[in-house]
């Protein structure tokens, strides 16, 4: 489920209690889908909810995506039963939202097959300070920006640029990174505009986050590519590499490509890059 073995550019939430959109998914080119139970489904929808979804993933037919059930938070009325419902139902994790704390995790963990990964939503003031934490917890496979409720909390203004929720955003991508976890953006509300989502893809890909929540399917699309390696940094990550082996053989340490030095670090972002690439290109033929 890491990053470096599947590609998590397109992460699309789906509201359990739409069959249409359930049915719909199986043929969607997204990465991931988090089916949810917690806040796209009215609270007089839960029951209904869980019993179509726990259908919908014994029935099958949505490929190599990751399959993410997003249940309610424990402490709700619904989390429990979410669990029960839907823990063997065939998904490849459970997302937690409204996470403050790694013992929030462990109570979770308590309730699942020591083989089924959690991920975290992180999604309050609080679950941003214990970032670090929570990420190390052995059992945490992933971390989900809700910028949605961390905005809330905050009082903060949604802004192009999000400024105010930097300190958050990169938090959220250090402590992935020192977990060796999957980091994933939080969602952009105006789903039919592409322009604008292009612009905040590009910003998280900068960032380091390795792909983006997703509302609608008019999104794949713009997030695909923006997260995955452009043709110019594959051609630069193999003249980086050549280089690096030319000027290694030749005993000089160092390589120069388009004006810029070539270290061994270097080489081993290119490799990343090409190894993205081609975990991609594999996709597609499958
Ligand atoms: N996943 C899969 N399919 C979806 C979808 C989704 N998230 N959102 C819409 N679709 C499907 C619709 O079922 C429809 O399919 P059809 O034309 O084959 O019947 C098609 O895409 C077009 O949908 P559209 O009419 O443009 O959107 P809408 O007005 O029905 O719905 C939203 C708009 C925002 C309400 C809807 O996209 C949605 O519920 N998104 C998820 C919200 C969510 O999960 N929030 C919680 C996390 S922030
Ligand atoms: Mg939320």
């Amino acid at each position: 489920m890491d990053s470096a073995t599947r590609p998590y550019r397109s992460v699309l939430y789906i509201p359990a209690s739409k069959e249409r959109a359930l049915e719909k998914a199986r043929d969607l080119p997204c990465d991931a889908i988090i089916f949810d139970l917690e806040d796209a489904v009215a609270p007089d929808a839960k029951a209904d909810a869980r019993a179509t979804l726990a259908r919908a993933l014994q029935d099958g037919g949505y490929g190599n995506r990751a399959k993410l059930v997003r249940i309610n938070a424990l402490m709700t009325e619904w989390g429990l039963e979410d669990v029960r419902a839907l823990k063997n139902a065939g998904a490849d994790a459970i997302l937690l939202p409204k996470v403050n704390t790694r013992s929030d995790v462990d109570n979770l963990a308590d309730l699942l097959e020591p083989t089924m990964p959690i991920w975290v939503m992180m999604e309050t003031p609080v679950s941003v300070f214990n970032a670090r934490d929570i990420a190390a917890h052995g059992r945490v496979a992933g971390l989900v920006t809700g910028t949605n409720d961390l905005t809330k909390d905050l009082g903060s203004r949604m802004r192009t640029d999000r400024l105010p929720l930097m300190m958050a955003l990169q938090s959220i991508v250090m402590a992935a990174r020192a977990a060796r976890i999957v980091a994933i953006d939080g969602v952009y509300n105006r789903f039919r505009d592409g322009d604008g989502l292009r612009v905040e893809c590009e910003q998280g890909r900068d960032l380091g986050f390795d792909g983006k929540t997703l509302i609608h399917p008019a999104q794949i699309e713009g997030a695909n590519r923006a997260f995955a390696p452009t043709s110019s940094e594959i051609d630069l990550a193999r003249r980086q590499i050549a280089a690096h082996e030319a000027s290694q053989a030749s005993g000089e340490g160092v390589a120069v490509v388009d004006g810029t030095i070539v270290e061994n670090l270097h080489v081993v972002a290119a490799r990343r890059i090409l190894a993205k690439a081609q975990v991609l290109a594999e996709l597609e033929k499958a």
